[in-house]
């Protein structure tokens, strides 16, 4: 294809304008940038020139690159120029009038084959285009921030905007470097309709003081490697902005999920906007200032201390046991892995020399440390010899009655004052407990997978847990250099409660066609920073264990939106389950 759209104006060259304009002038063309009025065009050409020279000191740019594109950037306040352009980009703050009256100037000044493109982040593109007379020449390009290292562009076709508009366009998000994929015309298009409803849980989670804005954030950088923390990010996208994009997907979509989360209009009305306010859920320095203050922990302090841990159990001889068992060996805890046999215990055993082997091969570990690690791990295939140890963890199959008769059996077999924990990520841990005559003592240590390079423990406490044993695990988990968050005994704790909600989403986006499975992962990593697009992660998780994690979730909450998406059924019921059966949103066998 020739190279399309030599000749591109901007209209608003703010925050987003100027950087499409840097970008869009880096790949040779001509940019016809358009201001609301002299002191503005002024003001914007000193934009693009400073952070031009900011590329060039960071190396991004060359200096000779930068005078180059510099050459072909013109700014002005007159629309009238953009009748020269081929492509005009719109990106004037987001209100629907302004952008309406503009997109129906444009028209009048344009010839008839100039296409238009709006960069809206929730407003309906058709309803910009509905201002023109040419809706098969206008669609959505909606890049993200900051444009320079963004890679994600989303182009966005209305039901009259025409396939060869929107190939063009992609076409040239390509030419700057970008990935383009396809949405269509809804708010938020893909990376923001899934991000927002995310965060908006999220909000709602710490509105209902489930877990502090502390434990929210870790829990999913830590448990999910996202690269921010939703509260934080919220504080960063702005809380007025959230809320208004909030606002535009529940308009259309009437999902009470999308409904802003009440906290976040209790924030807008006090002014407290996030780091661009100086504060929102988190207080920073000062306004601007991406460096949160510090507030005193004041319930850490109330807390009775902790039980002695000198020795711990592990029950169970799978990955999660076999991982666990590495984490306490490691920070030199004795452990007995106690097993169905003797056997069974041995073999776990061996595989967890393995799994140290394999760190020293990688020079993580020590041959030393190996060994030492190695020589605390006692297997067992007799439960009676966890009578003595302080803490017994819990890591057998995700069934209720299995480790109901595990818990009776511990509490015939553990010393009093024993912790009893238990690795459940979707069992209620009160139901573990009650099947002992110490419920005090039970508790929930919700370890990632592969447990030894995961950081995150979700330390779930019943309501009969006992205060100092929930300062136990946190000590513990302190100990064995993990990171705990604390939170209450409900479907998902924090991780999963947010984190399939949105799997459950982009299925759902999928299966209204909305979008492939390579574009709405593509947007999530390029646009959000994930290390894995949804339908990656669903494939690896597994989607019957996706499923199951769902309808928990669903059973508990009721919420309508959270019911499991029909296709997600499909594929179980299918026997396509993910990479483990070669197939599920993906065909692995054939790659
Ligand atoms: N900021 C982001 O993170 C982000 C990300 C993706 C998309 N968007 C979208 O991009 C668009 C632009 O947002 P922004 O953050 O760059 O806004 P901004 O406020 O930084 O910039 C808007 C610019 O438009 C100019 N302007 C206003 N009226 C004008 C007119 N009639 N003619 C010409 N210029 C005019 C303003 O002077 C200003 O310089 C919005 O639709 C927004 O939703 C923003």
């Amino acid at each position: 294809m020739e190279r399309p759209f030599p000749t591109v104006a901007v209209v608003g060259l703010g925050t987003m304008g100027a950087g499409v304009a840097v970008a869009v002038a880096r790949s040779g063309r001509r940019v016809i940038g358009v201001e609301a009025g002299p002191t503005q065009a002024v003001r914007a050409l000193a934009r693009i020139e400073a952070s031009t020279a900011r590329a060039v000191a960071r190396e991004r740019l060359t200096a000779e690159e930068r005078t180059a594109l510099l050459a072909l950037i013109e700014v002005g306040d007159d629309l009238a120029a953009a009748a020269q352009a081929d492509l005009v980009i719109e990106e004037v703050p987001e209100d629907l009038e302004l952008k309406r009256g503009l997109f129906a100037e444009l028209d009048r000044i344009c010839p008839p084959e100039t296409v238009l493109a709006t960069g809206t982040t929730a407003l309906s593109v058709t309803r910009i285009a509905a201002a023109t007379a040419r809706p098969e020449r206008v669609l959505g390009v909606h890049f993200f921030n900051p444009v320079h290292s963004m890679k994600l562009v989303e182009v966005v076709r209305t039901v009259l905007t025409s396939p060869q508009a929107a190939e063009q366009v992609a076409e040239l998000a390509r030419d700057l470097g970008k990935e383009p994929v396809a949405a269509g015309d809804r708010a938020g298009f893909i990376a923001n309709g899934l991000l927002f409803a995310y965060l908006n849980q999220a909000a709602a989670m710490f509105e209902s003081r489930y877990a502090t804005r502390e434990d929210i954030d870790a829990a999913m950088r830590l448990g999910c490697g996202l690269p921010m923390g939703p509260l934080a990010l919220l504080d960063l996208i702005g809380v007025d902005t959230a809320r208004t994009v909030l606002e535009a997907m529940y308009e259309q979509s009437k999902d009470r999920l999308h409904a802003p989360a009440p906290i976040l209009g209790q924030l807008v009305a006090a002014g407290l906007l996030g780091r661009k306010s100086g504060r929102g859920f988190y207080a920073y320095e000062a306004p601007g200032s991406s460096t949160p203050v510090a507030e005193e922990a004041a319930a850490a302090e109330a807390r009775p201390a902790g039980r002695e841990v000198r020795t711990v159990g592990v029950c169970g001889s799978g990955t999660m046991a076999t991982g666990i068992v590495e984490v306490f060996a490691k920070a030199g805890l004795p452990v007995l892995l106690a097993a169905r046999s003797q056997e069974k215990a041995e073999r776990a055993k061996d595989r967890l020399a393995k799994s140290l082997e394999r760190s020293v091969a990688k020079g993580r570990l020590t041959e030393q440390a190996r060994d030492a690690a190695l020589a605390l791990v006692t297997p067992t295939g007799d439960h009676q010899d966890l009578a003595d140890v302080d803490l017994v963890v819990e890591a057998v199959a995700e069934d209720l009655a299995v480790k109901r008769e595990l818990f009776t059996a511990l509490d015939g077999i553990a010393k009093p004052g024993a912790v009893l924990a238990t690795t459940t990520s979707s069992l209620p841990v009160i139901s573990c407990a009650t099947a002992t005559s110490r419920p005090q003592d039970v508790i929930g240590m919700h370890f990632f997978n592969p447990a030894p390079a995961m950081k995150l423990v979700e330390v779930v406490s019943t309501v009969l847990t006992a205060e100092d044993v929930t300062a136990t695990v946190l000590e513990l988990c302190a100990k064995v250099r993990k990171h705990p968050v604390e939170c209450g005994d409900r479907a998902g704790f924090i991780v999963n409660a947010l984190l399939f909600p949105y799997l459950n989403d982009a299925v759902r986006m999928l299966e209204e066609h909305y979008a492939t499975v390579d574009d709405i992962d593509t947007a999530m990593k390029l646009g959000c920073g994930y290390p894995m697009g949804p339908f990656e992660l669903l494939d690896v998780v597994g989607l019957d264990v996706s499923l199951t994690i769902e309808k928990v979730l669903h059973q508990e909450f009721r919420e309508p939106g959270l019911a499991a998406a029909p296709l997600l059924e499909h594929l179980v019921a299918a026997g396509c389950l993910g990479r483990k059966t070669g197939r599920g949103f993906r065909d692995h066998a054939r790659r």
